[in-house]
């Protein structure tokens, strides 16, 4: 009989850099992955959904080798795992799929094992598997955050979401990987396009904190990232440029892309203009998409242990079910 729990987490997706704020700013949004996870006598993967199609079923596979640091973090050995997962962040387009399922895993892990690693060493963890703190970051702590990666450490601030804000993301068919959407980065870049990105992603930040969405637009400025990887993404210069005419208080690619993210006015009157305007310039560009209305997603991971050892419980897709019905 096993000596650890089985755990389940929720974990949402997210959106990085928020334009300006490179590597630095991210969103928690209302995209959910779950994850079950319980020591065995075998390793086995239960993977559902359209998005889990082609992800490693053995121990090659990006939760198990998660997990596997989080024992050895805590001094413990639990090398068979019974693993589920369902997802409904799509894959590679942005919305921080990666960094869900490594969240998801570490806290996964942890929980199963009674919670030795607190939530400042998981977000190390994740940052370090990552490279940049900014999905993670807003993965694990739910909400706006503004974080820092210095090669061993995160730090970080949480903003609240301001409530009147509401998120368009149109989402196209194809993917994006996000290792070579940075290989079109260059290595360096001017001072002035430096001074432009640190003073929006500040600008940002500030009214984000203040919930002054009317400086959203001016702020959501980039000159550090969105015009070298445009190219990889047909009508995303358009977007950018007439986006907020139709509605949006600002516009950024979604993380490395190609999704692109509107920041809206829940209450504002052209929510249907936004998406139609949306819709219409990826269709004029040959490009199939589909438009999502999200809501920043104030929680971030949440863990449970579940009973167990004949003890009766919602099974895991039962569970799943229950969720995408609420
Ligand atoms: N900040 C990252 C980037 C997010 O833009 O490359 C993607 O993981």
């Amino acid at each position: 009989m096993s000596i650890y729990g089985r755990s389940r987490v929720k974990v949402p997706a997210s959106t990085a850099n928020l334009g300006p704020g490179f590597d630095t700013l991210g969103m928690a949004l209302s995209l959910y992955a779950w994850i079950e996870m319980e020591e065995a006598t075998e390793t086995v993967f239960h993977l559902y959904g359209d998005e889990m199609k082609g992800i490693a079923r053995d121990k090659s596979n990006l939760l198990y080798k998660v997990a596997q640091m989080v024992f050895a973090e805590a001094g413990v050995s639990v090398p068979e795992l019974s693993i589920s997962m369902y997802s409904e962040i799509p894959l590679t387009r942005g919305l921080g799929s990666s960094a869900s399922a490594i969240v998801g895993a570490l806290a996964a892990a942890n929980a199963m094992i009674g919670s030795p690693l607190g939530a400042a060493k998981l977000f190390d963890m994740a940052t370090a598997l990552e490279k940049h703190p900014d999905n993670v970051g807003a993965s694990i702590f739910g909400g706006i955050i503004t974080a820092v990666w210095d090669g061993e450490h995160a730090d970080y601030i949480r903003i609240e979401p301001p409530r009147e804000l509401e998120v368009l993301v149109v989402i196209p068919e194809f993917e994006l990987e996000t290792v070579k959407a940075r290989g079109l980065l260059p290595a360096e870049v001017t001072m002035s396009d430096a001074v432009h990105n640190i003073s929006r992603t500040s600008l940002l930040t500030a009214a984000l904190s203040a919930g002054r969405l009317d400086m959203i637009g001016r702020a959501m400025q980039d000159r550090l990232h969105q015009p070298y990887r445009a190219p990889m993404v047909p009508g995303m210069e358009k977007l950018l440029a007439e986006a907020p005419g139709h509605g949006a208080l600002g516009i950024a690619l979604s993380g490395a892309g190609p999704t692109l993210l509107c920041m809206v006015d829940r209450n504002g009157d052209k929510k249907q203009e936004l998406e139609n305007f949306l819709k219409e310039t990826m269709q004029e560009n040959g490009i199939p998409s589909c438009t999502v209305w999200l809501s920043p997603c104030t929680s971030g991971v949440t863990a449970e242990l579940i009973e167990r050892n004949g003890m009766q419980n919602e099974s895991f897709l039962d569970m799943i079910k229950g969720e995408l019905q609420s």
